[in-house]
């Protein structure tokens, strides 16, 4: 039983049974995803169509709104776990999650509450997503607050589908337990700043990362090549870096593993990485 503690005295044993505010509660990580009112994928999209336009950038290019739902991020985790290739470490618990252009920071809560991270980083270059980003964090802080003894419990087979409540949990039952049930990670960090200029961001991601995820989808060839480039020397062997739709392409990363996952706009291929081994 949980927190139930057993005292001595000198004559008596002395059984505190937990008050309910010491009891556990376990709920699927899923559902509490899902709980944030304020992660809402139209509002990002129309926000971020509504800045582009004022910052003449409407064509489809980098900036171009798209989201990994929640199903697919703690799949890609998943297929890490599973040891993706003999020789690769699982993400070791306490680790550090990187969303290199997080748009209003989905797959950033995603990682929170699937999967034991100790720091969760999004990186966005865009004002008003950031913003949406930072009301999310708002919520999610009051929820956990409200909550102290909340954990989740995060399994394998959760929806793809973060945008339609009727197909979700439609198997609960035959979910498969991803981890052990944990506390949602407390230290996400928002910054709003350009994933190119490293100095804006007080947080050393680069020597920390553990998994970078880059929805690359919208990104140019040279805007990847150029990631690479600042990330190769400084982060650490283990790290996972992982694009959609172009793989990275040059000889400092090795790839993995792919995969198709569901996105907001349908589904694009995924490309696991770590830098290649002397
Ligand atoms: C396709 S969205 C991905 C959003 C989020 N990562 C997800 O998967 O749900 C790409 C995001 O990258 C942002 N972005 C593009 N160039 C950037 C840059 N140089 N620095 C920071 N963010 C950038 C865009 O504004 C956009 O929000």
């Amino acid at each position: 039983m949980p927190n139930a503690r057993l005292e001595q005295t000198s004559r008596f044993g002395v059984f505190h049974a937990p008050n309910e505010s010491e009891l556990e509660q376990i709920i699927d990580a899923d559902t509490f995803f899902k709980s944030l009112d304020t992660l809402s994928y139209d509002t990002a999209r129309v926000a971020s169509i509504n800045e582009r336009k004022v910052k003449n950038q409407t064509k489809v290019g980098p900036l171009t709104y798209g989201e990994a739902p929640y199903g697919s991020l703690s799949k890609m985790i998943q297929r890490i776990q599973d040891r993706i290739q003999n020789d690769a470490e699982p993400i070791p618990i306490n680790g550090t999650f990187v969303d290199l252009g997080s748009g209003a920071g989905r797959p950033v809560f995603a990682a929170a509450i699937s999967y034991p991270f100790e720091t969760c980083i999004g990186i966005e270059i865009m004002e008003s997503l950031h913003n949406i980003g930072m009301s999310t964090l708002e919520e999610y802080h009051t929820k956990l607050n409200k909550e102290p003894n909340l954990m989740v419990q995060s399994s394998i087979n959760c929806s793809n589908n973060d945008y339609n409540d009727s197909d979700s949990n439609s198997d609960d039952d035959d979910d498969e337990v991803l981890i052990t049930p944990h506390r949602p990670t407390s230290d996400i960090q928002l910054y709003c700043a350009s994933i190119y200029d490293v100095d804006a961001v007080p947080y050393n991601w680069r020597t920390n990362a553990d998994l970078i995820l880059l929805n690359s989808t919208c990104f140019t060839k040279d805007m990847i090549h150029e990631l690479e480039l600042l990330t190769y020397s400084f982060i650490k062997d283990s790290t996972y870096f992982i694009t959609f739709s172009e793989c990275l392409n040059s000889d400092l990363f090795e790839l993995l593993a792919t995969d198709r996952f569901e996105m907001s706009w349908g589904e694009a291929d995924v490309y696991y990485h770590r830098k290649r081994r002397a």
